[in-house]
């Protein structure tokens, strides 16, 4: 990238966030795929000082991470007015999500179970399959039962396969209980 972040009159780094969410384009792969990219989202986290303050004293600690929406071709298949169907379902049809993050952590960058079902609610369809290469603690898989999908995930890590398996084996099916947004 040409610039991570602007030198401010006082010395501090003010990070881009339109640049940053490109990165993620760049990084992502997207730009190189046959998938369309169709939003440039944000995951707001209000809650991050609970896990430290690991991200040092020269910037401001971040609370937000990107979420990249993108579809195979130029037209969803799932048929849904996404924005509009977020707002009948979940209360709000919006780009930026507001969900803390999960408590106590299984995996240190678990996601939330409200947030990882609204987002596979509005983009596909029960019956629908659904692929999470990087499974962590299982938070897709459990959401994919939860709302009546199919579901593949990979880890790298035999651990958290294992984890994941446990957590789904807990989860009753076809519990679509909306877990809505925090400041929704
Ligand atoms: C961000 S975490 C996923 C967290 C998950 N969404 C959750 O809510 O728990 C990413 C996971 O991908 C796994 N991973 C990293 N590189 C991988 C690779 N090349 N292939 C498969 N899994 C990988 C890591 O072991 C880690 O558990």
């Amino acid at each position: 990238m040409a610039a991570r972040g602007k030198q401010s009159a006082q010395g501090g780094r003010f990070d881009l966030c339109l640049l940053r969410a490109v990165e993620y384009v760049r990084r992502g792969g997207l730009l190189r795929s046959e998938l369309t990219l169709k939003n440039i989202c944000v995951w707001h986290h209000p809650n991050l000082y609970a896990s430290g303050m690991r991200y040092g004293k020269d910037r401001w600690k971040s609370t937000w991470e990107v979420i990249l929406y993108a579809i195979k071709g130029e037209e969803a298949k799932h048929g849904k007015n996404i924005s509009a169907y977020a707002y009948r379902k979940w209360g709000k049809g919006f780009d930026v999500f507001i969900y803390p993050q999960p408590r106590p952590l299984l995996h240190k960058a678990q996601k939330p179970l409200g947030l990882v079902m609204k987002l596979i609610d509005c983009s596909s369809n029960e019956g629908d399959l659904v692929l999470d290469p990087f499974v962590g603690s299982g938070t897709t898989a459990v959401a994919c039962k939860l709302l009546n999908r199919d579901f593949i995930g990979f880890d790298n890590d035999p651990k958290w396969v294992e984890i994941a398996r446990r957590r789904v084996e807990s989860t009753t099916p076809g519990g679509n209980n909306p877990l809505k947004e925090a400041f929704g």
